[in-house]
């Protein structure tokens, strides 16, 4: 039985959730993501796990792939809908750990850091167990996360600031014993001070790989972006694709 994960991004988050990513759907970050997903994808559908508000769906759809997803939050499925093209997009309300879509597919994907919203390691695994049961022999599985950044961590200290602006500071706050963390954000918005703290359990390259094989998929290509830059010891984030036993 899975345990129902919280839902974090409800309505106060998906109001402003574009607005406060705005970098992240400019054309230059969101291009590279679709280029790659749809040369992945071929002739197949795609399943998004984490939809959100169709930040990569809407587009990858404009290109022809017929986009599926799995989202715990109606509020952020909400948004999508409004959005043009929104209606064409199937989402399946659910927890994509364990939640199912319909049909088969070629290519899934979860981006942005999303796998790191589940906060169990066993839960990890069981959302590479449920992409492998969508996927097609010889689909591919996407993930785009960091690489946790415990080099930047202090020995003895849990605390790292990520942003620090007048209106803006966000702190991430380390359990390393339980590797997990928790990111605390504070705005300012029309003068009143908003804060949100969200979990997240941070994975490594290599955890991700077993994770795979437990699945039945082995890693295809591990890229330091999306235009296919190399990994490196110095890359902060990776885009790793893993492949279904065909
Ligand atoms: C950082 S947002 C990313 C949204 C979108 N993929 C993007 O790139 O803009 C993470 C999304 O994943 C959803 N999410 C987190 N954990 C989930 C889970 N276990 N099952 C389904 N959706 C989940 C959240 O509700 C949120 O919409």
């Amino acid at each position: 039985m899975h345990p129902v994960p919280k839902v974090y991004f409800d309505e106060r988050i998906a109001e402003r959730y574009d607005a406060s990513s705005a970098d992240m759907f400019e054309p230059a970050v969101v291009d590279p993501v679709v280029d790659l997903l749809a040369d992945l994808a071929g002739d197949g559908d795609a399943l998004e796990l984490g939809i959100g508000t169709g930040r990569i769906a809407l587009p990858l759809s404009q290109r022809g792939v017929h986009v599926h997803g799995i989202e715990l939050s109606p509020a952020m499925v909400a948004k999508l809908r409004a959005k043009p093209g929104g209606n064409g997009v199937d989402v399946t309300i659910g927890d994509f750990a364990a939640a199912k879509a319909s049909g088969t597919f070629t290519l899934a994907y979860l981006v942005y850091n999303t796998i790191m919203n589940v906060t169990a390691q066993d839960e990890q695994v069981e959302c590479f167990r449920n992409v492998a049961a969508h996927l097609e022999p010889g689909g591919c599985f996407v993930i785009e996360v960091g690489v946790p950044d415990l080099q930047r961590l202090p020995p003895g200290e849990t605390v790292r600031p990520f942003t620090v602006t007048a209106t803006r500071l966000g702190f991430d706050e380390y359990d390393i014993a339980a590797q997990g963390l928790v990111s605390h954000h504070y705005r300012v918005v029309d003068g009143q001070l908003q804060a949100t703290s969200m979990p997240f359990r941070y994975v490594w390259p290599s955890e991700l790989d077993l994770m795979a094989k437990l699945a039945g998929m082995t890693l295809r290509d591990r890229w330091g972006g999306w235009q296919r830059e190399p990994f490196t010891s110095a890359s902060t984030s990776h885009v790793s694709v893993w492949e279904k036993s065909p």
